[in-house]
C-alpha cells in the first residue's frame, strides 16, 4: 500500500543557518552551501525566509542567495514567508528575474499548534496567523507557486508544556484546507519521543492524508533518528532533516539543530526504505558527511552529526 521511498526536505540552508548569532554568514557561503547539496543528490532545500531581518536577521540576504544559486531542474528551492509582505517582495523578485528558470516555485507558511509559541515566533495568535496565511497562501497559489505548510510545537512548546494533539490535527487540517500540499509537523523544542510521535501522527491523520504530512524533528534530547522511524512506521514518507544537524528556532530558547541528514540517511541504508534523491537515484552519504564538516567549520565548530563525526573519527 505505502510507498518505500522516502523524501529528504534538506532545511540546512534556512532552520539551520536562521539561529547563528554571532557571525554573518556570506551570501556567497549560503548559495554554495545549496549548490553542494543539490549535487550530492538533494531534490527539496530551504533555501531561505523572506522574514523581517530584525526578527531574524541571518535570514536578511535571501533574495541574493536565489538569485545566486546554479538553479537545477526539478530541484524545488522554497523559501518561507511569514505574511503578505514577505510574498510581495519574493514575488517582485519572481518579476523581475530575467532567466526563463525561475527562481522558486514553493513557498513555506508557518504556525504553530499554540498560542504561546505563536505569539513568540509571529507576533500574533494561532487564529490570526492562520487568516493571513489563508490570504499568504491564495495569492501564492494564483501565482502558480506550490505551498507547503507547518506546524509548530506538535508535541511540547516551550511556553504552554505539552501540547494538545487535537489542536495539532485542527491547524494542520486547516493549511490543508487553505490549498497547502504538504503539512511538516514539527517538534520545534526536539523534547519528542518515538511513541509520542506515533500518537500525535494517528491524531493527525484522522483529519489530514498521511501521504500530505512530512516529520520535522529537532534532535535536542537526541530522539532524532528514533522519532523519524516512528514517524515512518506511522506512513510518513517526507522528513525534513538538516545538514551537520545544523540549527535551532530563534524562537524556542535551547532547542538544537534538526535531525542530522547524515543520520538519517545512515539509518535507512539496507533498510526497506529508500531515500529518493537526484545523485544515483538517491543523496550521497559520503558527501553529505563533507559539506557537514565544510560548513559547521564555517560557523566555527564541528558537525553535530553522529555519523560525521564517527566517519571523520575512523
Ligand atoms: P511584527 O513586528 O508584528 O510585524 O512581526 P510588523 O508588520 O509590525 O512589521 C515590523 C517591521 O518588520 C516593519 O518594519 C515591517 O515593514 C517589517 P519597520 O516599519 O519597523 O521598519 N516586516 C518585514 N520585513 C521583511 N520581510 C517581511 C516583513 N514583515 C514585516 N516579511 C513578523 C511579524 C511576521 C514580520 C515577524 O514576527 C517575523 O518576521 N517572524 C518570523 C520569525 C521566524 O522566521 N522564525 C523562524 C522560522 S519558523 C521555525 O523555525 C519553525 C520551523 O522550523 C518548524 C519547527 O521547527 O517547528 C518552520
Ligand atoms: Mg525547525
Amino acid at each position: 500500500f505505502y510507498s518505500n521511498l522516502v523524501n529528504i526536505v534538506e532545511v540546512g540552508p534556512r532552520d539551520g543557518l536562521q539561529n547563528e548569532k554571532k557571525v554573518a554568514i556570506p551570501v556567497p557561503t549560503k548559495v554554495e552551501l545549496v549548490n553542494r547539496l543539490v549535487k550530492a543528490g538533494v531534490t527539496n532545500v530551504e533555501a531561505g525566509s523572506f522574514v523581517s531581518p530584525k526578527w531574524v536577521p541571518q535570514m536578511g540576504g535571501t533574495a541574493d542567495v536565489l538569485k545566486g544559486i546554479d538553479r537545477q531542474k526539478d530541484v524545488h528551492y522554497s523559501v518561507l514567508v511569514p505574511n503578505k509582505r514577505g510574498l510581495d517582495d519574493l514575488v517582485a523578485l519572481l518579476d523581475n528575474n530575467p532567466s526563463d528558470i525561475p527562481l522558486t516555485d514553493e513557498v513555506s507558511v508557518f504556525t504553530a499548534a499554540t498560542d504561546g509559541f505563536n505569539k513568540a515566533n509571529l507576533n500574533c495568535t494561532v487564529k490570526e496567523s492562520l487568516e493571513k496565511l489563508a490570504v499568504v497562501t491564495r495569492t501564492a497559489l494564483d501565482r502558480g507557486l506550490r505551498v507547503r505548510g507547518y506546524v509548530s510545537v506538535v508535541i511540547v512548546c516551550p511556553y504552554s508544556g505539552k501540547v494538545d494533539y487535537k489542536r495539532v490535527r485542527e491547524v494542520a487540517k486547516e493549511l490543508i484546507d487553505m490549498g497547502c500540499y504538504e503539512v511538516s509537523l514539527g517538534d520545534t523544542v526536539g523534547q519528542g519521543k518515538p511513541h509520542q510521535v506515533g500518537e500525535m501522527l494517528e491524531e493527525v491523520k484522522k483529519a489530514v492524508p498521511v501521504e500530505k504530512l512530512a516529520g520535522h524533528f529537532h534532535d535536542t534530547y537526541g530522539t532524532g533518528v528514533a522519532n523519524v522511524l516512528a514517524a515512518l512506521d506511522h506512513g510518513i514518507r517526507t522528513i525534513d532533516a538538516s545538514v551537520g544537524g545544523l540549527g535551532g528556532c530563534p524562537y524556542s530558547p535551547g532547542a538544537t539543530g534538526n535531525v542530522a541528514t547524515e543520520d538519517v540517511l545512515y539509518a535507512l541504508q539496507g533498510s526497506p526504505y529508500q531515500v529518493a534523491g537526484s545523485n544515483n537515484g538517491t543523496i550521497d552519504l559520503k558527501e553529505m558527511v563533507n559539506i557537514g564538516w565544510w560548513i559547521s567549520s564555517e560557523l566555527g565548530r564541528p558537525s553535530a552529526s553522529r555519523v560525521a563525526r564517527a566517519v571523520r573519527a575512523k
